[in-house]
């Protein structure tokens, strides 16, 4: 039963999002907001031949553009996205690390002008990224801080 392959039901059409670092699925789905949106297919720790782990995404009837899967990069950079129509994937996309980031991300800094105004949403810049770990800067009172898995609204 080791070398089972998984099984996640193929779609006839919309988003699958491939080679997830490992358990950041639920996390993913949080800040694409798409709960409510479709039928979600979720695998979590499959066995993969390109990484250790991987989690996997399939949310059918949405096909996501570039400036929300490019969000998938704050928790996973080497993830894959395929559109598929009619059961065939018609795009196999890379994602980018945004350049800035609104809303999702809470800021850490209890006096920030985000945490003690009801109105005002987020804003981050990207200051730097590597394999390890994505640094971003608030807009509005400059802390710098890394993206945690507690700090996504
Ligand atoms: N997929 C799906 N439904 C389809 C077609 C593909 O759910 N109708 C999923 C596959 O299960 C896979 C992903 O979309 O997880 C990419 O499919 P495909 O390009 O066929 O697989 P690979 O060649 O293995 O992709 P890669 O090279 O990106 O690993
Ligand atoms: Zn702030």
């Amino acid at each position: 039963m080791n070398d089972r392959p998984y099984k996640v039901f193929k779609i006839d059409n919309g988003t699958v999002i491939d080679h997830i670092s490992s358990r950041m699925a639920l996390k993913i789905i949080d800040i694409l907001k798409v709960q409510e949106q479709g039928i979600i297919s979720i695998g979590i720790n499959f066995n993969s031949k390109k990484i250790d782990k991987k989690d996997i995404i399939k949310i059918e009837n949405v096909y996501l553009d570039k400036k929300e899967t490019d969000l998938i990069a704050l928790l996973s950079p080497n993830s894959t996205i395929n559109i598929v129509k009619d059961g065939i994937v018609i795009e196999k996309r890379k994602i980018d690390m945004p350049k800035e980031i609104e809303g999702i991300i809470k800021c850490p800094n209890p006096m920030c002008v985000t945490n003690t105004y009801h109105d005002c949403s987020t804003k981050f810049i990207v200051v730097r990224y590597d394999e390890a770990s994505t640094i971003l800067r608030c807009y509005y009172c400059e802390r710098e801080t890394p993206v945690l898995p507690m700090l996504i609204q």
